[in-house]
């Protein structure tokens, strides 16, 4: 694991760098977005997203400087999605990153603007032929991210987690994980898509991805919804506690704490067996998955 630790933060430093360069600089009357944009992207995640991209893509081949870009793309609409969750108006937290949300680092209305400009910025990343000469897979990147991260994928999934209340009977698993799916699951499934798109996967192999995302995005948000419950603020960066004072259903309020560990450790097998088809060039995959499951952070 300290090797995959290592491979991992490697990674991360090579997305910051490059989101660094990406991003607009601030400066002229515009700056405070700018500013701003660059304060979400730049901050000290883990950087998953980027990392199943490149590992992905890097399994089958496909070339490294349309990965890391693809990377940054998926990572700008991540921060996105992260500075809109943490509005007032959505889940109303002070801390991300260990350090104070945007909406508090500036003020909301920048907030709102720096995440619809990280939005645009992921689009204009995929569709630059820099990021790939081929453009059918730059098309295909741009259309799969839309869909990912829409109303069918990452921003209905939010509705749904803003829909669905702890504590009403009539809150079904099924419903759940649908959220959850839509939520997290899709942005995490596009991550692996954008590498299969640039390696120019096979069926058998875009087959095998779809099944492992499937798995590793329910079983991602199923770890962060337990970090809530149970995990060390100064280790998440982020409030903990939050889901159960809001009323939020989620797989822990549902199943409680070993009812969803249990559940998280059989998706995170299952997403083991979906990478058979790819033997020992899966194996950071899988240590990802190992990773996903045990993190603190
Ligand atoms: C947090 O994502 C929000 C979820 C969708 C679970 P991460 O846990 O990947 O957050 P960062 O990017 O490392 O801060
Ligand atoms: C957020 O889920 C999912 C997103 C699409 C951003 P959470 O609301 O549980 O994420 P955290 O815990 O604030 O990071
Ligand atoms: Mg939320
Ligand atoms: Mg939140
Ligand atoms: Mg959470």
């Amino acid at each position: 694991m300290a090797d995959f630790q290592s491979r991992l933060t490697e990674c991360a430093d090579r997305v910051t760098v490059a989101l660094d360069a990406l991003l607009p600089r601030a400066d002229g009357p515009e700056k405070p977005l700018i500013s701003a944009m660059r304060y979400a992207a730049l901050g000290p995640g883990k950087r998953m997203r980027p990392f199943l991209t490149i590992e992905c893509g890097r399994m089958m081949g496909a070339d490294e400087r349309g990965l890391l870009r693809a990377a940054c793309a998926v990572e700008c609409i991540h921060a996105y999605s992260l500075i809109h969750d943490d509005l007032p108006c959505m889940d109303d937290d002070d801390l991300r990153r260990g350090r104070p949300t945007v909406h508090k680092a500036y003020d909301e209305a920048t907030a709102v603007l720096a995440g619809d400009a990280l939005q645009a910025q992921a689009y204009e990343i995929l569709a630059d032929p820099e990021t790939s000469p081929d453009a059918g897979a730059r098309a295909e990147l741009v259309r799969r991210l839309a869909l990912a991260s829409g109303a069918r994928g990452m921003v209905g999934g939010q509705m749904l987690d803003m829909a669905i209340e702890a504590g009403s009977q009539d809150v079904e698993i099924a419903l759940i994980t649908r959220c959850q799916r839509l939520k997290t699951g899709a942005l995490i499934a596009f991550s692996t898509e954008a590498g299969a798109i640039l390696a120019d996967a096979g069926k058998d192999e875009w087959i095998a991805l779809e099944g492992f995302a499937h798995d590793l995005g329910v079983c991602y948000q199923i770890v962060d919804d337990l970090l809530d419950a149970e995990g060390d603020e100064s280790l998440t960066g982020k409030r903990t506690h939050k889901d159960a004072e809001q009323g939020k259903a989620n797989f822990v309020t549902v199943l409680g704490i070993e009812g969803a560990r249990d559940r998280a450790a059989r998706l995170a097998d299952q997403a083991k067996d979906h990478l058979a088809l790819f033997g020992d060039k899966a194996s950071s995959l899988r240590d990802t998955v190992d990773y996903v499951l045990d993190r603190q952070s």
